[in-house]
């Protein structure tokens, strides 16, 4: 694998590159916007779970761009995570299921409200589709109830989702406090991930809700709720956004160049500033890195090579050259959103 594999596989990841975002999700949310509007007049808005900040940069290059007075527009971002600055962008590094952190985006507006709230967070994926799922919808009713403390009335609320078994009950939670609420899934999405986009216009939750960070709304219990029936089972309608011609996130395409230009490689827009991967990466580099002890018990002495023979050293050459781009593609991976 070269350095431009991924660039050759990934449409979205090397044009996130090539434009200057931090991931490639940037361009979900552009797409979204692109069907929705929801940029349309708005000034206050809150990030959650924005690192490394595509989405951010989106936000402050839409928003600041097109204002008369970009110091009008606040944007207020809030991850786990510590971000590189960006212009116009107050961070907050908190936890969302935290009513600290309510508190903390509410002292950026001073006693206004937001007027959307966008979240593309996700936890760290285990692989186990049921738990996952779980996970995410728990995310997503934290960013809920955040949001029923920040936004204002007729406000948007967009926030990833996974289309899972048990996505009805999250749509009907959802009703309870939006007008509209619709299911975007962009290009740039890929078709083989269950990820989509809850798009929430206009915010206008129960009479006498008040919000509240330890309400129930985290503690639902999981069954088969799409028997719902009646008025509890909600159908909210889908909608595939960005045009049709815009690249198809699932399919590969040719790096496009004419016969006189030479592949350009752009390297990650942000680099990670604190990653976990930091210390194995550093240590790999000083040759510290923990072998692996293996036994070989079946084999014959005389299929072994002896150490420093040509086959092994040939081995550890092929390794160490994988584990080179391993090492650009952990590198790399801060973009791939
Ligand atoms: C897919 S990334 C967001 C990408 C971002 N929208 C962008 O465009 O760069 C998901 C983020 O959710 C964050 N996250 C997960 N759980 C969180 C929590 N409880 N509070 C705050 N952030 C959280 C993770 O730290 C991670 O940075």
């Amino acid at each position: 694998m070269g350095r431009s594999s991924k660039d050759k596989r990934d449409v979205y990841y090397r044009l996130a590159k090539e434009e200057g975002w931090r991931a490639r999700s940037a361009f979900k949310l552009l797409q979204i916007n692109e069907e929705f509007d929801i940029f349309k007049g708005v000034t206050k808005v809150v990030d959650l779970c924005a690192a490394p900040g595509s989405w951010s940069q989106v936000l402050s290059r839409k928003l600041r761009g097109h204002a008369e007075n970009p110091d009008d527009v606040k944007i207020v971002a809030v991850d786990l995570q510590a971000m590189a600055p960006l212009p116009g962008v107050v961070q907050i590094q908190g936890d969302i299921t935290k009513v600290s952190t309510a508190e903390e985006i509410i002292s950026h507006f001073e006693g206004e409200n937001a007027d959307l709230v966008v979240c593309d967070g996700a936890p760290d994926v285990t692989g186990l589709h049921d738990l996952d799922e779980y996970i995410q919808a728990q995310l997503l009713l934290a960013a809920l109830n955040i949001t029923t403390h920040i936004l204002k009335k007729g406000g948007t609320f967009v926030a990833k989702i996974f289309r899972g078994k048990d996505v009805t009950l999250l749509y009907s939670q959802l009703k309870l406090f939006f007008k509209n609420v619709t299911v975007a899934k962009p290009r740039s999405s890929r078709n083989s991930s269950i990820e989509a986009f809850a798009v929430c216009e206009i915010y206008n939750p129960p009479d006498g809700y008040e919000p509240n960070m330890s309400n129930p709304l985290l503690d639902l219990q999981y069954d088969d709720f799409n028997q719902l029936t009646g008025i509890n089972r909600t159908i909210v309608p889908f909608i595939a956004c960005g045009d049709l011609s815009a690249f198809d996130s699932d399919r590969t395409y040719p790096l496009q160049l004419n016969e006189t230009e030479d592949y350009v490689y752009h390297p990650p827009t942000q680099s990670p500033i604190d990653p976990p991967y930091k210390e194995a990466v550093m240590l790999k580099r000083q040759n510290k890195l923990a072998q692996p002890q293996v036994k070989i018990s079946h084999l014959s002495t005389s299929e072994i090579a002896p150490q420093g023979s040509s086959s092994n050293s040939q081995c550890t050459e092929k390794e160490s050259k994988q584990d080179e781009t391993d090492i650009t593609e952990l590198e790399d991976m801060e973009i791939s959103g």
